[in-house]
């Protein structure tokens, strides 16, 4: 079996069989396979530029022509926008019609990516727990979608988990507290940071909620904007590097996604 790595993910994994990305000289992604393995696993981000998909988009392509392959996307970008609004796309059911076969994704948003593609969802979250305290902990799932993964974390910890309920207004974001934090150390528990104003929201209630300290496990970081000015609030910070941190400040700590991708590949 041969493992191949698109750009996207080369700081996570390394590629034994061989493979070469570049441009055609109108700027197209240009990528040649150049081995015939037997079984080949394919990892690779979707995240942007739109490069990154198109990229893994592509190898997919020539690697089903000569072998069967199994895809990680250890962040599927575009996942987000899975429900039908008009004017806008679905870019979650768009996206997916170019990743047929068999797929593992890395904490995706919802799954309601369900309804359009066929994958095998894995949480991260062992690797964030050596860096979480043992007692007198609550997680906290910081809007309805991070439910599911409140429980999985609490249970996971041996601890309690209460939930909010999230809002999302021009500008900013509004939550209310379901449940009890006082003098615990609240944990909230969310697929990805992007501008921030959900897990600054979130902290701030939880403060002003009695909460003795604030941490937070995300699989996936942006940092946008003024994403990281924002959380200021939050005691410590633990992403893994699914996608590249180009940015941090001390409340972050930043953990590798590599060995989790090693025992995926190991276990293919
Ligand atoms: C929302 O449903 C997601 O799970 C995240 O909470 C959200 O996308 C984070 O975005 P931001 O950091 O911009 O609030």
């Amino acid at each position: 079996m041969k493992v191949y790595v698109t750009p996207s993910a080369k700081h996570l994994a390394k590629s034994t069989g061989k493979i070469e990305f570049g441009r055609f000289t109108d700027g197209e992604v240009k990528v040649i396979v150049k081995d015939k393995p037997s079984k080949a696993v394919l990892i690779g981000s979707t995240y942007p530029p739109a490069d990154n998909l198109i990229e893994l988009a592509l190898a997919l392509d020539a690697l089903k022509r000569i072998c069967k392959v199994k895809v990680i996307i250890p962040y599927f970008a575009y996942g987000r926008a899975d429900k039908k609004h008009p004017g806008k796309p679905t870019s979650a059911a768009l996206v997916s019609r170019l990743f047929k076969g068999n797929i593992i994704t890395i904490d995706t948003h919802s799954i309601r990516l369900k309804n359009f593609l066929r994958y095998e969802d894995v949480k991260p979250y062992k690797l964030f727990i050596p860096y979480l305290p043992k007692s007198n902990i609550v997680v906290v799932a910081p809007d309805k979608g991070a439910y599911r993964r409140g429980k999985i974390l609490s249970k996971m910890l041996g601890c309690k988990s209460v939930h909010m309920i999230k809002k999302r207004l021009p500008g900013t974001v509004k939550v209310r507290l379901t449940g009890n934090v006082k003098g615990k150390t609240a944990i909230i528990v969310d697929d990805i940071i992007a501008g921030g104003g959900t897990l600054a929201a979130a902290a701030g209630k939880l403060k002003k909620a009695g909460a003795e300290k604030v941490i937070a496990v995300v699989t996936h970081a942006f940092f946008a904007k003024d994403a990281l000015k924002k959380l200021r609030i939050v005691d410590k910070i633990l992403v893994s590097d699914s996608i590249p941190i180009k940015k941090k400040t001390r409340n972050v700590k930043v953990i590798s996604l590599r060995p989790f991708i090693c025992e995926l590949i190991r276990n293919s």
